[in-house]
């Protein structure tokens, strides 16, 4: 395992569509075992593909009761609507106030090329779409309501 280098925003892989992953191999596993390392090295929730400068459709996320793996995810349904404050391993020390569905079932491939499907709620719902987002090259600060003025952070951080 090996910790990979966060892409930060102004970088254009973060604005290009992934293309699919096709071999559920070494290369694979070991990309997803690095991301892995790296989303814990961070302290984020979530990390994906292009964020490592990979142009496939891969993210891992864990929003501290695990780590849950996505190849080629796909949000079947959501439910609900809320606004929430979020940040992005790209965009460091930014945060914004970004409306979210309250509840998602998604469905992706494990890292053997098993379909799953999933269905998160709250922080795991936004984790899951944020994510999935940075597959479409779609970063959370172009979805944002408005962004949190530092005075607005420090007072989140009481
Ligand atoms: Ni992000």
């Amino acid at each position: 395992m090996a910790l990979r280098k966060i892409v930060t925003e102004g970088d254009d892989v973060l604005l290009k569509k992934c293309r699919p992953v096709e071999k559920f191999d070494k290369k694979l596993w070991d990309l997803l075992d690095d991301m892995a390392e790296t989303l814990y090295d961070s302290g984020g929730v979530g990390l994906a593909g292009p964020q490592v400068g990979i142009m496939r459709r891969v993210c891992v996320i864990d929003i501290g009761d695990g780590l849950v793996e996505y190849i080629n995810p796909q949000i079947i349904s959501s439910e609900g609507s809320h606004e929430v404050v979020e940040g992005c391993l790209s965009s460091p020390g930014e945060f914004g106030l970004v409306n979210r569905p309250v509840k998602v079932v998604a469905k992706a491939f494990d890292r053997d090329g098993k379909e799953f499907t999933v269905e998160g709620e709250d922080l795991f719902a936004q984790a899951m779409c944020h994510e999935f987002d940075h597959l479409d090259g779609v970063l959370f600060k172009s979805k944002a309501i408005r962004m949190l003025s530092p005075e607005e952070l420090e007072h989140d951080e009481d």
